[in-house]
């Protein structure tokens, strides 16, 4: 007999007004790279700004590229520039924000499979979560984690047995 099990996972919604200034300096951080996104397939402008315990940010914005696959999103921009030029600081927030195009509202962009998976390799590195603040329309702000974004993750522990 299948044994049913169910794993939660949790996230809240915030109004803009409501996020300690750290977070909207972190947001704003990531709105400002909504700019510098290289977009020309897509049209869709992704920002991402990581928190490091230092109080250092870092940021990234997507990437894309003529061979479609060769392309980054922001996340993984943003991530892995903050693994590579701060390897021993922890990660403890990041921000991500899109547009589809210029003057329209955001978009929640959830974050895709692989950023899922990059940002989980270093929230499992730290043992500590990450927290992430995903901008949706109207001024709100979706609040979870990297570990409540990805349920049934695989890290290292699961390779290791
Ligand atoms: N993209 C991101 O940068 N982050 C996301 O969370 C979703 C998608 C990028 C990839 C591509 O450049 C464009 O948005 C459309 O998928």
């Amino acid at each position: 007999m299948a044994k049913k099990i169910t794993h939660e996972v949790e996230a809240e919604i915030f109004d803009y007004s409501e996020l300690s200034a750290d977070e909207k300096a972190l947001v704003e951080e990531a709105k400002g790279m909504l700019d510098h996104a290289y977009a020309p397939y897509s049209n869709f402008h992704v920002g991402a700004a990581v928190l490091l315990e230092s109080g250092a940010m870092v940021k990234g914005s997507n990437q894309e590229n003529a061979a479609y696959p060769s392309g980054l999103c922001a996340e993984r921009v943003a991530i892995f520039s903050a693994g590579a030029n701060y390897p021993k600081e922890k990660v403890k927030m990041i921000a991500i924000v899109a547009k589809p195009r210029e003057g329209k509202d955001y978009v929640m962009a959830s974050s895709c499979g692989n950023c899922r998976q990059a940002m989980m390799e270093y929230e499992s590195k730290q043992g500590e979560p990450i927290d992430l603040l995903f901008v949706r329309p109207n001024n709100e702000i979706l609040k979870t984690t990297v570990g409540d974004l990805l349920p049934f993750g695989f890290d290292s522990k699961s390779l290791n047995g």
